[in-house]
């Protein structure tokens, strides 16, 4: 059987609050192959690591990211919510994931969070940040905004740049070559043989979310996707073997 990579979706989030450090620290210690984290920058220029444009449901503080000073959003419990034993986690800055994981050999999916909110910079930011820590050839990039994926294309040639997207589309060949895209994270339900024998012909990479269910897992690597991301990094290091 094709034995897909596996990345930890907002880290080993079945396991700690989602996007924080305990969460990204125990995907390390999984195994994992990856890990994938969402990117927003702060009203003065933060790259942070958070999946909600807004603070609310993680923090318990209704607050705009892109509207937030970071010393503020700093301020912030990012753990409580789950389990009063990650109280104190914070909502970290990208940095912090880079410096975690530069000794490992894992790979890095930054999700750009900017389909509802611009984020005037995101792109040239997270590029400069991930070239600082000497990263860039084990970091791609992935977001619902197409656009954004095409000027970062443009701003790194030869940077992997893959489409999220939940929809059945018509020839996703063609549509990752206009777009500049070397990889594709589709919704799972949306993977089957035709989307596979389309990426394939055109040397693109699948990675579909968010595969939790062993089953599904097993059913996508006989389909032969490059990898899975998931909720769960440790029960499917052990599904697939
Ligand atoms: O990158 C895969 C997945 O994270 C996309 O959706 O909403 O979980 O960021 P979301
Ligand atoms: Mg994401």
């Amino acid at each position: 059987m094709n034995k897909p990579k596996v990345f930890a979706h907002r880290g080993d989030s079945s396991n700690a609050p989602e996007n924080t450090m305990p969460a990204f620290e125990r995907a390390v210690r999984s195994g994992a192959d990856g890990i994938e984290t969402d990117a927003h920058l702060t009203a003065d220029g933060h790259i942070v690591l958070i999946h909600d444009e807004n603070t609310l449901r993680t923090t318990g503080f209704s607050g705009e990211v892109g509207q937030m000073a970071f010393s503020d959003l700093r301020k912030l419990d990012a753990g409580a919510w789950l389990d009063d034993g990650f109280a104190g986690a914070r909502i970290p800055e990208l940095w912090e994931l880079l410096e975690l994981l530069r000794p490992t050999n894992m790979a890095v999916n930054i999700e750009l969070k900017n389909s509802y909110r611009a984020y005037s910079g995101l792109e040239q930011a997270v590029l400069h940040e991930v070239a600082r820590h000497g990263m860039a050839g084990r970091v791609h990039y992935s977001s619902f905004n197409h656009r954004s994926l095409a000027l970062v294309s443009a701003l790194g040639p030869g940077t992997e740049t893959a489409l999220l997207y939940d929809a059945v589309l018509h020839d996703v060949g063609a549509y990752c070559r206009m777009v500049g895209a070397t990889a594709i994270h589709p919704y799972w339900r949306t993977v089957d043989r035709q989307v596979m024998d389309d990426c394939k012909a055109a040397g693109i990479r699948v990675r579909p979310w968010t595969v939790d269910d062993p089953t599904v897992a097993k059913a996508l690597a006989a389909l032969g996707v490059d990898a899975l991301i998931t909720n769960c990094p440790t029960e499917l290091l052990a599904t697939l073997g």
